[in-house]
Parts: C-alpha cells; sequence; structure tokens
C-alpha cells in the first residue's frame, strides 16, 4: 500500500455521508437535518455538542471580551448564536448596540436568524467581506465599522489561512478596535486526533492533507497576530476537560465525518469511527462509562495597532 494515495472521491463533490447510511452508527435520526455544503448541521450540533456554548465554557472569554452597552460587535463563525444572543443582551442595553452573526454554514445561519439573531449573513472567514446592508443597518460612514470582533470555536476550523482571517478581521474593525476569541490550540485533542491519523495513514492516506484542524501554540499565534496588524492584549492556553454526554462516536460523527473524514464512504467512515472510540477508550472513559476529551483552549485578546 502507498504512503499516501489520492482520495476515493473528491472532497468537493462528495463530502458528506449519506444521511440515510445504515452502516455502523452513521444512521441518522429522523429530526436530524442534513449538514449543508460545509458538513455542518446546526440540528446536529445542538444535540451532540451543546457544551460549546454553555455558559461556564464560554464565561472565560465572554469576561475577556467585557462587551459594554451601545458597542457593536461581529462574532466570527457565530453558529446558531447562544453566545452572539447573550452579547446581544449586554450591548443592546444602549441604542447603537448591535451584534451582527456571519458563519460558513448556512444550516447555522438560519439557526441563528431563527434564534433571534437579526443580523446574521453567510461568509467564510477567510474571505471577510460585510455586506452593505448589514453596515447600512448598523450605522454609518466610520460609524459603521465594529468596536470588536469575537469568535468562540471557531478560529481552529479556519486552516487554509489563519492569517487572512485576522486581515479580514482587521478591515471591519474601527481604530483600535479589539479581537477577542477562544479556540482549539496547541494540543487540543489529544489523542483523538493521534488515533484518527494513525486509522486514516493504516489506510494508505496522508492524514495531514485531510486533518482540518489548526491548533497554534501561543507562540506561533502571537506571531500571527502581530504581522495581521494587533497587538496581543492576553494570551492563555488553558486545558479544559470536556464531558462529552453524547460520546466520543457521536462526537466524531459531529466533528470528524464531514471533514476529516470526507473521502470516505459511510461504511469505512464508520469502521474509522469505531476504531478511534475504540483505541480512546483508555483514556476517555471512565469506570462509570462517561466519555470526556482534553480540550486545549487558546484564549487571546488584541487590539488593532495604530
Ligand atoms: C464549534 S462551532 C462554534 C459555533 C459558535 N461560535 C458557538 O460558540 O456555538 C464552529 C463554527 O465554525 C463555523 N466555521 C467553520 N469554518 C468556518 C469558516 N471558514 N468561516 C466561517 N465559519 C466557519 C462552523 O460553520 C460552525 O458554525
Amino acid at each position: 500500500m502507498p504512503a499516501t494515495r489520492s482520495p476515493r472521491t473528491s472532497p468537493r463533490t462528495s463530502p458528506h455521508a449519506s444521511p440515510n447510511s445504515t452502516a455502523g452508527h452513521v444512521k441518522r435520526e429522523e429530526s436530524e437535518e442534513l449538514p449543508d455544503s460545509t458538513g455542518w448541521s446546526a440540528s446536529l450540533y445542538n444535540k451532540t455538542a451543546s457544551f460549546v456554548y454553555s455558559s461556564p465554557f464560554v464565561a472565560p472569554v465572554l469576561d475577556l471580551l467585557n462587551a459594554q452597552p451601545g458597542e457593536k460587535i461581529l462574532d466570527v463563525g457565530c453558529g446558531s448564536a447562544e453566545v452572539s444572543l447573550d452579547i446581544q443582551r449586554v450591548v443592546s442595553q444602549q441604542s447603537g448596540g448591535v451584534v451582527v452573526g456571519m458563519d460558513a454554514s448556512e444550516s447555522m445561519i438560519v439557526k441563528a436568524k431563527g434564534n433571534g439573531l437579526k443580523h446574521a449573513f453567510v461568509c467564510d472567514a477567510h474571505d471577510l467581506i460585510v455586506p452593505d446592508e448589514i453596515y447600512a443597518w448598523i450605522g454609518n460612514g466610520s460609524d459603521a465599522r465594529f468596536d470588536a470582533a469575537f469568535s468562540n470555536a471557531t478560529l481552529h476550523w479556519c486552516k487554509r489561512d489563519p492569517l487572512a482571517v485576522l486581515q479580514g478581521v482587521k478591515s471591519v474593525l474601527k481604530p483600535e478596535g479589539r479581537f477577542v476569541a477562544e479556540m482549539g490550540g496547541f494540543m487540543n485533542c489529544i489523542g483523538v486526533r493521534s488515533a484518527l491519523y494513525a486509522a486514516v495513514r493504516s489506510r494508505g492516506y496522508d492524514p495531514a492533507l485531510y486533518d482540518p484542524w489548526y491548533f497554534p501554540s501561543m507562540e506561533d499565534y502571537v506571531k500571527l497576530l502581530v504581522t495581521g496588524g494587533f497587538e496581543p492584549t492576553h494570551m492563555s492556553l488553558t486545558p479544559r476537560i470536556t464531558p462529552l454526554p453524547a460520546g466520543l462516536f457521536e462526537w466524531l460523527r459531529l466533528f470528524a465525518r464531514n471533514s476529516f473524514l470526507r473521502i470516505f464512504d459511510d461504511a469505512e467512515a464508520a469502521k474509522i469511527m469505531e476504531e478511534v472510540v475504540e483505541n480512546c477508550r483508555v483514556d476517555c472513559q471512565d469506570a462509570g462509562g462517561n466519555w470526556a476529551m482534553t480540550y486545549m483552549r487558546l484564549r487571546f485578546s488584541a487590539v488593532l495597532k495604530k
């Protein structure tokens, strides 16, 4: 078997599991909406990973953001907008205060609007452009730019060009505007990620080509912020044991099936996920059968340099 080989199907043409597959555990529940063209399904996200936006988990990054009444804030990768709406409650205490959400996934933006976020648009963070109609809604002239950009659990999905993401954020901020975010950092998902690498490699593919995640160290991200024209004002990397209420297989189905494992058909993807579950069981499942993973949270704030 060659060390690397071409994908069986192009990720562009066949990135997703068939929703009706009966292979392994891949069978979709009736209530579960199909993933959209980006591979995300808001209903599956809400069902499997509501811990991502749970109050205890987002409190540190919201404290760092320290949103003020009247501020205009852009939420980069807002998902279904639970966190955006928390921020919205603060900024809307004064006139002019608004949170705008953006996300690459249409499924997420539809859900975000359904959840009550008024201003939200579909956009890839690598090519961030705020539509004119959004600027028209939020103000005029230089006031139309944002006091702050915020992001939770999204930037590690932006692996193609992390600097382009920062440049996009820079372009929508007021002078001295701030960027505050939390993302997966160095050693995030340790064990599970290497089990995925081993499973994909053993099938003859180079896992680095399909790994969707960018987990930088603090040093790497400081350098990137400075290159992008920001001055870091806070940077931390914090381990967090993250319980997986739906188990590791469901975590993989949500976060890896349509990205890392996009080149595999349903049957093979299910086999890989089962293999990863078995290999990680020793580290990630307690005696009571509860699953957890080690997340490493990279949290930062930075201001636009003058
Ligand atoms: C784990 S969810 C986090 C969502 C939300 N921030 C929250 O805290 O619940 C990651 C989000 O990143 C979005 N995303 C992934 N890649 C993206 C990209 N290149 N541009 C914009 N959004 C992206 C996904 O669509 C998804 O909504």
